[in-house]
């Protein structure tokens, strides 16, 4: 498997590249629109068509690149079931699993942070995962916003809800092999990898706290709006395409 973490350094996003190099296909997980060209360069320099563009969950800092890339390319994109994103040419359900060769890529519903979010454990053999047993082969998670490495996702906007997403990292990613490698959405301190079992010590808004205390200090947070968020949700809502016709009637 080839497995490539981006960087946008404004919206302080990663972007996830994984490809089989055997099959020469790829799939970008949450890209940034005003990344488009990177990735392309990057795709083409490694000899890659883009099969899909898929989403953890409609963002709130950054627009979507996933509209100019199918455009481009003729990718499909892909967002979490109950995502209000009816521009999308598929959504995936909790378990469903999408196969891009030899890797798998199962859904693993994790809302709180929105109230349709989901991550995505990614394997590089056709195991698939019984949620039953964590008896698996070790794996990587792309944990979006629900997860950051000693942080979580905000609960205070787009149908967030601390008691829940505090129930997705508790009862959904950290039942998960300690072992797992953790790739997070964004990150804030320089932080680029963790693991289930790292975060499960060192997470200093899961550890020592139960339900009601996490609720509490997430509600008690008091954070600014991002920045772009009355322009990025809608646009989002539509794959990016509406920031993209302003641009253009910009130029
Ligand atoms: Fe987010």
């Amino acid at each position: 498997m080839l497995f490539r973490q981006l960087f946008d350094l404004e919206s302080s996003t990663y972007t996830y590249l994984i490809a089989d190099p055997n099959l020469q296909e790829a799939i970008l997980v949450d890209p940034v629109l005003e990344q488009v060209e990177r990735d392309r360069a990057l795709l083409n320099q490694l000899g890659l068509t883009l099969r899909y563009c898929l989403e953890t969950h409609v963002h709130a800092d950054h627009i979507t690149g996933t509209d100019r890339l199918r455009a481009d390319t003729g990718c499909l994109g892909v967002v979490p079931e109950r995502a209000h994103v009816s521009c999308a040419d598929r959504h995936i359900k909790d378990g469903e699993i999408l196969e891009l060769g030899a890797i798998t890529i199962q859904a693993i519903a994790t809302p709180g942070h929105t109230d349709s979010h989901m991550a995505y454990l990614v394997g590089s053999d056709r195991l698939k995962l019984n949620r039953q047993t964590a008896n698996v082969e070790p794996h990587l998670v792309l944990t979006g916003d629900a997860l950051l490495i000693r942080g979580c996702g905000r609960t205070d906007f787009q149908s967030g809800n601390a008691g829940i997403l505090y129930d997705s990292v508790t009862q959904r990613l950290f039942a998960l092999p300690d072992e797992t490698l953790v790739y997070p959405a964004h990150d804030y301190r320089g932080h680029t990898v963790s693991t289930i079992g790292e975060e499960k010590r060192w997470n200093p808004r899961f550890v020592g706290r139960d339900r009601q205390n996490f609720i509490e200090f997430m509600n008690a947070l008091n954070l600014p709006d991002p920045k772009k968020m009355m322009e990025a949700v809608p646009a989002n809502e539509l794959c990016g395409r509406a920031v993209a016709i302003v641009n253009l009637s910009m130029v």
